[in-house]
């Protein structure tokens, strides 16, 4: 259990179910998103609730808003105990028009939007002499699907990120959790065009993260059909894997 949490990208989607997931009487919530008036209603929710939430408007690809964010949740929190990083986007984009800058804006918040916590959550928590880092990557690590080059290629970087991150600082006391979702129904995925097999509510989402955290376990990934085709995936040799991605993910005609 847990007694004081932050959570980054909790204005809507998982980030959102997570903090219902975590508005019980144990739990003190830092909710964190770009978005202030959503997670105000959320923090109110929660509150109406019996549990106590605060919110900080947080740009995770900003790191002046990270520090501040950061000394805000120590502020009132006392301790930081566990930290959701769960900020993430992704939208289709195709090689054809493909666009640096538009990898620069992915990378800013799936990758830098974990790379800035950790450089402030580090001494925090060595100084605690414990503390949970959960960084939110994806299935979509495992190979560069079509249509989402910079989505794939900064949960790779996510994934492996976090994997250093928990292999260095366990000797501090410092757990870290890598939670890599299948197909999860929210504003991001209403996006696809292609069959999202195993698609799954936020709500049973949220619920298998928190029991995986509870857990301590180093990699939480669901749901198992998708973890099972993603490890095939990763291994099939690209005389197969170019045309069958080639097949299943076209880009859609102007
Ligand atoms: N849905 C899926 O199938 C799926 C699968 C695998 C992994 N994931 C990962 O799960 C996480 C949550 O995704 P979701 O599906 O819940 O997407 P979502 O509904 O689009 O929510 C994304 C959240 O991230 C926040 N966010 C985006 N950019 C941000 C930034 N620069 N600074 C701060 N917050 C930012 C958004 O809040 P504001 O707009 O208010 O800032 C929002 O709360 C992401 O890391 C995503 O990559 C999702």
């Amino acid at each position: 259990m847990y007694k004081n949490v932050i959570i980054t990208g909790a204005s809507q989607g998982i980030g959102k179910a997570l903090a219902f997931e975590y508005a019980d009487q144990i739990s003190n919530l830092v909710l964190l998103s770009r978005n202030e008036s959503a997670i105000e209603s959320i923090a109110d929710d929660i509150t109406s609730l019996g549990g106590k939430a605060y919110f900080k408007k947080c740009d995770v690809s900003d790191i002046a808003q990270v520090i501040e964010s950061v000394e805000y949740s120590k502020k009132v929190l006392g301790t930081i105990d566990l930290a959701i990083l769960n900020a993430g986007t992704g939208n289709p984009e195709w090689m054809g028009q493909f666009k640096s800058d538009d990898l620069v804006k992915v990378f800013g918040t799936n990758v830098f939007g974990i790379s800035h916590f950790l450089e402030f959550l580090i001494p925090i928590m060595k100084e605690q002499g414990h503390g949970t880092i959960a960084g939110v990557s994806s299935l979509a690590d495992a190979r560069g699907y079509g249509g989402s080059s910079s989505y794939c290629s900064s949960k790779a970087a996510a994934s492996v990120l976090l994997e250093s991150a928990r292999v260095e600082l366990k000797k501090y006391n410092i757990d870290v959790i890598t939670i890599k979702p299948g197909f999860v129904r929210t504003a991001m995925t209403a996006k696809n065009e292609f069959h999202m097999p195993f698609l799954m509510d936020t709500g049973k989402a949220a619920r298998i993260i928190r029991k995986g955290i509870e857990k301590k376990k180093s990699i939480i990934q669901f749901p198992f059909g998708t973890v099972m085709f993603s490890r095939i995936i990763k291994y099939l040799p690209n005389w197969i894997f170019d045309p069958a991605v080639r097949m299943s993910r076209k880009e859609p005609r102007k």
